[in-house]
């Protein structure tokens, strides 16, 4: 059986153990500095999904003017497929439905089939790509776009 796990807001002193995710999840990462300023910083809000051995993955969300970027989004490779992605970012998509976000986008790797199954389970649609966005290895990245419903 899984051990439990529950989606919270991330505070400063988490920025080690996302680091330390983030190195492990992508050839490009974000470094300490930039986990350390979107948690510092009142336009993004980060949300860790919190296992009893400890953080198990993040979302990291930005707003502005009414649109939604979802800017980071990691699990650990021993918590995958256990619903955590799901999990992190359909409360990244509460938060930005909170703040009446009416459009969210993302980009992503074109190779990055699980992270774009997962985005397309949840509506989002391609609308554009940006030519050699990644490094490590270069890459695409794929645009997409999500019309968000606001609620009644
Ligand atoms: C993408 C990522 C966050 C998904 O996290 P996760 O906790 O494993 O995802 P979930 O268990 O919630 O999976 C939800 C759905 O996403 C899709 N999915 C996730 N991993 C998949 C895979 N390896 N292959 C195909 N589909 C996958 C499936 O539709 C899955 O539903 P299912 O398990 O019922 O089939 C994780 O694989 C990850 O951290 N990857 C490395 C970092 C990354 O690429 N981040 C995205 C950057 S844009």
């Amino acid at each position: 059986m899984d051990a439990p796990y529950r989606i919270r807001p991330a505070v400063l002193a988490d920025a080690p153990a996302l680091v330390a995710i983030e190195r492990r999840c992508f050839g490009d990462p974000w470094s300490e500095a930039s986990f350390r300023e979107a948690l510092g910083s009142a336009w993004n809000f980060v949300l860790v999904a919190q296992a009893s051995r400890g953080v198990a993955g993040y979302l990291i969300g930005r707003e502005a003017g009414g649109i939604g970027e979802v800017l980071n989004l990691a699990v650990a490779p021993e918590f995958r497929r256990r619903g955590m992605g799901e999990a992190l970012l359909e409360a990244g998509l509460a938060a930005f439905r909170r703040s009446r976000v009416d459009e969210v986008f993302l980009e992503v790797r074109e190779s990055n089939t699980s992270a774009r199954a997962l985005y397309t389970r949840y509506g989002f649609r391609p609308v554009g790509q940006r030519s050699a966005y990644y490094r490590n290895p270069k890459e695409d990245a794929l645009v997409l776009r999500l019309e968000l419903s606001q609620p009644a």
